[in-house]
């Protein structure tokens, strides 16, 4: 059953014994990070890592305000969001519309219908109104109403971090939902965080060189099409070298239904539409409404939706920023959004998240990433059996992946098509072996990894984009990444010396010492 909204999602947590509210006064100047820092490195009442989703009922200088947290932080949660018993549910359910074959005759055709009739849930519906317009400011309000957390000491400042992002491609007319952070300047305006590599810093690029080509200036356009967000510690800066002026639209949804927040942070190719991955999630279709002042669409039920532009020829430093690294992300320049209107239920629920040291809320939301996509991934890897993104990898810092090797060389081979595979771009340290490797298992993982390699033979460096978090790269976003071959190497790859055996016991011993395994456990005092 889909959720339609967070409030359904909350309900579902309360009845799953999932939630906990809290009525102690709280404040989201850091003390609501620290609580919930604990409670996500923590265990829940039944023991498992994670702890409970918060909402927290009593929010200091913030009368009769809510703040949801923590929603997805346990592997549990992830599932009950996406309405699976494993999330391997929804690998196999992309796989089957992957396996389509042309129908060969009549009755293939009938056999196709009901995969047709689901499909149709998938699309975004448009409706005329919904709750998120239960309140409409276009005059007097103020961002600083809401109780948007601070998270960390050396935060810049207080900072959206479940923001669903909206841009409409100005090539293709697509919408794209992100999730990226916003700091608040002041109570109209804040950072956009879209690292350059996102969709929606694309969908400003294209802006950029739309708005240059319309001035007539071929030089400035041919600069918007780079990427002009360099470095620098300045403050606010604008038009560098004359950058064309204009201004793109962007809507935000802050507390939708959990398959659309999800969503919003799935890595999914720029022509697909996050609306659609989630109608895909929820099995129903998104209901969308149009905003008020720009020209895009929200979900319906949303909690709160912000409606404005970021000016094409302004930039801003946004950070530092406490972030899942674990680390603080370094101040740069970023676009700034600008509030032209704010639409929300009369009671609006501010859903948030922090992020730090791992484990927290968005670690959960990662490993669910992983195993949703590597149906995809196996598509342009096929030889691809598993992958494992630690936690502490912090997802762009190691990939773990088994294969199937079948000819010499195919282990970077398979590193580099990791490396050119949208985010996986990122990857700064990519291990490949053999397919009896369980990747999942890191304690084999480093037996046979230390084991199989010859470090100077065996290591693979690239230059490349690297992930905007990275602090030690040589260049902001630019950077080197290590592969590495723990696979057998074969005489085909130049290794002529005899390769050992793993050592396991024959099965007719095996089988010997299980039939007299309960005395000797009682024996030896081992279960
Ligand atoms: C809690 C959370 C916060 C995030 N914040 C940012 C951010 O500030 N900037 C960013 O570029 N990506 C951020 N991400 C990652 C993006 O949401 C993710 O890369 C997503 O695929 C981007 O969407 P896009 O591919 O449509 O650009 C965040 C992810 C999570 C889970």
């Amino acid at each position: 059953m889909p959720f339609d909204d967070l409030r359904q999602w909350i309900a579902a947590l309360d009845r799953a014994g999932e939630l906990k509210r809290v009525k102690t006064e709280v404040d989201p100047i850091l003390e609501i990070a620290e609580i919930t820092d604990r409670v996500s490195k923590g265990l829940d009442a039944k023991g498992v890592p994670g702890g409970p989703a918060i909402l927290f009922e009593n929010i200091k200088s913030h009368r009769g305000a809510r703040v949801l947290i923590n929603q997805f932080g346990s592997e549990a949660r992830m599932k009950l969001a996406l309405g699976v018993s494993s999330l391997d549910e929804i690998a196999d359910r992309i796989r089957v519309f992957m396996d389509v074959k042309s129908p060969q005759g009549i009755l293939d055709k009938i056999k196709m219908l009901p995969m047709l009739a689901e499909m149709g849930k998938f699309f975004p519906k448009i409706v005329a109104t919904g709750p998120c317009k239960e309140v409409i400011q276009r005059e007097k309000f103020s961002l600083l109403d809401f109780p948007i957390l601070r998270c960390w000491p050396q935060d810049a400042g207080r900072f959206i971090t479940l923001p669903c992002v909206t841009t409409r491609d100005p090539k293709s007319g697509k919408r794209n939902l992100g999730m990226y952070r916003m700091q608040v300047y002041d109570e109209r305006t804040t950072g956009m965080h879209w690292q350059r590599q996102k969709i929606g810093a694309e969908h400003y690029r294209e802006a950029l060189r739309r708005a240059a080509n319309r001035s007539g200036d071929g030089a400035a356009a041919s600069r918007a099409a780079v990427d002009i967000m360099a470095r620098s510690s300045g403050g606010s800066v604008l038009a560098e070298g004359g950058r064309p002026s204009g201004k793109m639209e962007v809507a935000i949804a802050i507390g939708t239904d959990p398959a659309v927040t999800f969503s919003a942070i799935v890595p999914a190719p720029p022509d697909v539409e996050e609306y659609l991955i989630a109608g895909f999630l929820r099995g129903a279709p998104v209901e969308l409404v149009k905003c008020e002042t720009v020209d895009l669409e929200v979900p319906a039920a949303s909690e709160i939706v912000l409606e404005g532009h970021v000016h094409l020829d302004e930039l801003r430093t946004e950070g530092p920023f406490g972030d899942h690294t674990g680390f603080y992300s370094l101040e740069d320049l970023y676009p700034v959004f600008h509030l032209s209107c704010v639409t929300h239920r009369k009671d609006p629920i501010y859903a948030t998240t922090i992020v730090g040291k791992p484990p927290q809320e968005d670690a959960y939301m990662g490993k669910a990433v992983e195993r949703i996509f590597l149906p995809l991934m196996k598509l342009t890897i096929p030889e691809l059996v598993d992958i494992n993104l630690p936690i502490e990898g912090v997802f762009h810092n190691l990939m773990i992946v088994s294969i199937r090797k079948s000819y010499p060389g195919q282990a970077r081979k398979v590193m580099n098509a990791i490396w050119s595979l949208g985010q996986a771009m990122f990857t700064k340290c990519v291990i490949v072996v053999d397919e009896d490797v369980d990747v999942q298992n890191l304690a084999d993982v480093t037996l046979k990894v230390l084991n199989h390699i010859d470090p100077e033979r065996d290591i693979q460096f690239m230059l490349g984009p690297v992930d905007s978090l990275d602090h030690a790269s040589r260049l902001p976003n630019y950077g080197s990444k290590m592969g590495i071959d723990a696979t057998r190497k074969w005489a085909g790859e130049g290794f002529t010396r005899p390769w050992p055996d793993e050592i396991v016991m024959d099965a007719k011993t095996r089988a010997l010492v299980d039939g007299k395994w309960r005395d000797l456990a009682t024996e030896l005092g081992i279960k």
